[in-house]
């Protein structure tokens, strides 16, 4: 790669650059929050929470939407989220203490993901949480639990699975040809699922949950799933179905910079899944509620992370822009696909035009934050700022090197801070390390 002087592109990627941060504001908050830090947009995630609602409720009103956890469980975004009327999607007994610690009420609970304890069926049977069971062992746990309490109904969903292929291509993540999730229907595992659950008695099905992460995230996808998602109901559930989960895996706003196309509007996914609710709820005894389980299309655009440069060098003829930062806080799943990023100049003088990369903290070679972006090249002391990172990158970011950054919510002209910055007891906290040294004690031989 080498470095360039001007650039004959019509339009450089830095003229792309929107809504500008001033150099007095990075100043501030660098001063009071240090080198790295995040800003988290409320305004920003109301209006997606907002945009989303109105798209579905405008076509169908029976719906809730049950935001996923562990997109981004930042207690000051959940809080949000359920201020405005979201229900907790959660999938595991973590993310169920968390909804309840925020003061979630537990029938706004969505209890889903692959490995459940009988502790935790039971409390979200006796807490009235909608329950979505994953696999037999998890029937089993249940079977256990009735006959132990067999006073009462209860009432599950089911997480389902089945063949999204369509003309012979995956729509799943990472190439796999089906998910690893829920019953499936093609094997008959659903169908033997329900006839077992009939067997055990005083369990009714009341819902199928059909969430699908795809690579595609089309609108064609979720009609689909909502189609089959009543056909299903209209065969096993006709009496007793109260809802139709479609799950999440939908698309946000989505930058031009990151040259994807086609990219669906909320009310795209909205017609595509409410036409199809809309055509198919006669055949039941009421309207069921429809619920989706978005996480990054209301979050990915509610983050910003911002960074100092630190250095600027050059191996071979490549330059390096060294930030206090690192891939994990922006990108954690290390997808190499650059990030909308800006560039705040806090120094005078002329900026060259080049190719760079930006690069980490770590010790880690695949430490990029971003790859041969071609813009005017930063200067130690100016500040890069990092856009949509509110997806799976706070829950992901591991505890590696450094601590964790802060992170600061803006609301108006406000700034509040939401989550501190790590200190080394944060970090590695002795209540649950073992800091004095030890004499280990062999166990007594039997
Ligand atoms: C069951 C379930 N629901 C919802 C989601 C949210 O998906 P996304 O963030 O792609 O909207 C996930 C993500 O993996 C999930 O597993």
């Amino acid at each position: 790669m080498m470095y360039i002087q001007e650039t004959t592109r019509e339009k450089s990627d830095v003229e792309k650059l929107r809504g500008a941060t001033s150099k007095e504001t990075v100043e501030a908050l660098e001063n009071k929050y240090g080198e790295s830090f995040y800003l988290f947009d409320l305004m920003k995630l109301r209006s997606n929470y907002m945009e989303m609602f109105s798209a579905f409720t405008s076509r169908y009103t029976n719906f809730i939407i049950g935001y996923s956890y562990k997109t981004n469980y930042l207690p000051a975004l959940i809080k949000e989220m359920y201020k405005l009327g979201a229900y907790a999607e959660v999938v595991s007994r973590l993310e169920y203490d968390l909804a309840l610690k925020i003061g979630v009420e537990p029938k706004k609970i969505i209890f889903n993901g692959p490995l459940k304890t009988y502790d935790d069926i039971a409390l979200a049977l006796e807490n009235g949480s909608i329950l979505n069971l994953d696999s037999f062992y998890e029937i089993d746990l249940l079977e256990d639990y009735v006959y132990k309490n067999a006073a009462s109904n209860y009432k599950v969903g089911l997480r389902v699975s089945f063949d999204l292929t369509g003309e012979g291509s995956s729509p799943h993540q990472s190439g796999f040809i089906q998910s690893r999730f829920g019953f499936c229907v093609e094997n008959g595992n659903l169908e033997k699922a329900i006839k077992r659950l009939k067997c055990i008695g005083s369990i009714d099905v009341i819902g199928f949950h059909g969430h699908f992460s795809t690579k595609v995230r089309s609108v064609s996808i979720y009609r689909k799933i909502t189609q089959k998602l009543c056909d299903l109901s209209k065969e096993y559930l006709l009496d007793t179905l109260e809802y139709i989960d479609v799950g999440g895996g939908m698309y946000g706003n989505v930058p031009e910079e990151m040259g994807l196309k086609d990219i669906p509007t909320f009310d795209d996914y909205a017609e595509a899944i409410c036409s199809v609710i809309n055509k198919e709820k006669s055949h039941f005894k009421k309207d069921p509620l429809l619920i989706i389980e978005p996480g990054l299309s209301i979050v990915v655009d509610t983050f910003k992370f911002y960074s100092k440069v630190i250095d600027v060098k050059k191996n071979q003829e490549e330059i390096f822009v060294l930030v206090n930062g690192s891939i994990h806080n922006i990108k954690p799943t290390m997808h190499s696909i650059n990030l909308p990023m800006e560039h705040v100049k806090k120094n005078g003088g002329l900026y060259k035009k080049g190719i760079f990369n930006v690069v980490g903290y770590t010790c880690m070679e695949r430490d990029y934050l971003a790859i041969n972006y071609q813009a005017e090249i930063p200067k130690p002391g100016d500040f890069l700022v990092f856009s949509n990172v509110g997806a799976y990158t706070i829950v992901l970011d591991p505890p590696f090197i450094k601590e964790r950054p802060p992170i600061i919510a803006v609301e108006e002209s406000e700034f509040k801070i939401v989550r501190k910055r790590e200190k080394l007891n944060d970090f590695i906290n002795d209540s649950i390390y073992l800091f004095q040294s030890f004499v280990l004690v062999g166990l007594p031989l039997l």
